[in-house]
């Protein structure tokens, strides 16, 4: 069974066209028009493929290849064989993306069917391919959304009622654009879960390798902090008068950099939105707000680092004579995929003859949801320059390739070919 590397980037491209911002980036932003592009460009393969296609109520989309065991619908007839392998990711991105994070793993999902088509093979199981709703969470936090609600992790009102940073509803924007399925979730557990993703980092081309075995995603903490002080002329308040939240949220920026270089090893820490009103040259602003996005593979010391965060902050605003508003985005746990999966992984990478190497995922991913439900494991190919969320994100064919044929490989001896 060979997957076919040029119907793969061909529908790369494709899905490039959808959302692009003219530099060879993607703005795909979750529940707008171009996300809802995406879908009906993706959803059309899907069915051309004739793949039994499901969209559930926050708008996960799952379609399955019949397995040889059973009628092939998740949750089927199919006896011990009823549920199904998936792999899949996401076709959301954020606002400057590049045109591989997610997308990989959704079409190179796609492109196994094909193979298995080309190849006359049924597997005993069923194989799905899967996109989930909002794994970005940039524009509705938090991250892994959709899949996180299919995996039972969030109820589907309080996923509804999230409110995007550009103001709108999440259930809203859903209805708006048509993609509310009715599909019940929590979605029914798969036998198995692998996702292909772009490491989105420097590891394994500094490596020199061209497949991750993923061994689990980091813990990951967004919270976002709303300083407020007293507005006042910039020309007329002594320093000794001010209460100004914009040097409380530099404080907290150059805290978060010492804070992440000190506790060393996988911490990293991030401000990546701020905002300042009346944010005019000549106002010591009244409010500040910004966002604080932590990560680290080791609970413990993440939970560490939210205390000393907070406590500095604290401290800061206190002297400053600020208050400060916490509001949570994001918490998620690190996660530790499947021994035997990521068993499976490297070796079918090493039997296919590439090198290969195990790595923990820096950024997040769907799989570290569904992997509450099922053995889940992840196949990584190296990032260009480690660059991602940012268009010039890039990753060589042939290394898509390889982790496509990984992929489709890791997938068969999980659904078992029927006999
Ligand atoms: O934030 C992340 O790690 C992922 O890209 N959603
Ligand atoms: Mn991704
Ligand atoms: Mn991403």
């Amino acid at each position: 069974m060979k997957i076919q590397p040029d119907r793969l980037l061909a529908d790369i491209e494709a899905l490039a066209a959808i959302g692009d911002t003219g530099d060879g980036g993607n703005c795909r932003l979750a529940l707008t028009d171009e996300d809802a592009g995406g879908r009906e460009l993706v959803v059309g393969w899907m069915r051309a493929l004739g793949l039994d296609v499901r969209v559930d109520r926050i708008g996960n989309v799952v379609a399955t290849r019949a397995g040889a065991g059973g009628d092939g619908r998740v949750g089927g007839d199919g006896g011990d064989a009823a549920a199904p392998v998936m792999t899949g990711s996401h076709i959301d991105t954020v606002g400057t993306g590049g045109r591989y994070d997610g997308t990989l793993g959704v079409l190179a999902g796609l492109e196994v069917v094909r193979a298995l088509d080309d190849a006359g093979i049924r597997t005993r199981r069923p194989v799905s391919v899967a996109f989930f709703t909002d794994e970005e969470g940039s524009r509705f936090p938090p991250d892994m959304l959709g899949s996180l609600v299919y995996a039972g992790g969030m109820p589907l009102e309080d996923a509804l009622d999230i409110v995007a940073i550009d103001g709108a509803v999440l259930g809203d924007e859903l209805e708006r654009i048509g993609w509310a399925g009715d599909a019940a979730v929590p979605g029914p557990p798969p036998h198995a879960y692998v996702e292909l993703h772009i490491e989105q980092g420097p590891v394994l081309e500094e490596a020199g390798v061209t497949i991750g075995a993923v061994t689990g995603v980091q813990g990951i903490s967004w919270q976002e902090l709303t300083v407020t002080g007293q507005p006042n002329h910039a020309g007329t308040t002594p320093m000794r008068l001010r209460r100004d939240p914009t040097y409380v949220a530099a404080e907290t920026i150059g805290f978060v950099r010492r804070l992440a270089t000190e506790l060393g090893g996988h911490q990293v820490g991030t401000v990546g939105r701020l905002d300042l009103h009346p944010d005019l040259v000549n106002v010591v602003a009244a409010r500040a707000t910004l966002t604080v996005d932590l990560r680290n593979t080791d609970e413990a010391v993440l939970a560490d680092a939210e205390r000393r965060l907070r406590d500095h902050v604290g401290a800061q605003a206190s002297a400053e004579g600020c208050d400060v508003a916490w509001r949570r985005l994001a918490r998620f746990e690190p996660v530790a995929f499947d021994p035997a999966v990521i068993d499976l992984v490297e070796a079918t990478a090493e039997r296919l003859g590439h090198s290969v190497m195990r790595l923990p995922s820096g950024a997040g991913h769907d799989a570290q949801m569904i992997a509450r439900m099922c053995p889940t494991g992840m196949v990584f190919v190296p990032s260009r320059g480690g660059v991602s969320h940012n268009p010039a994100e890039f990753t060589e064919p042939e290394h898509l390739e390889a982790g496509a044929q990984v992929l489709a490989e890791v997938m068969v001896e999980l659904a078992e070919v029927a006999e």
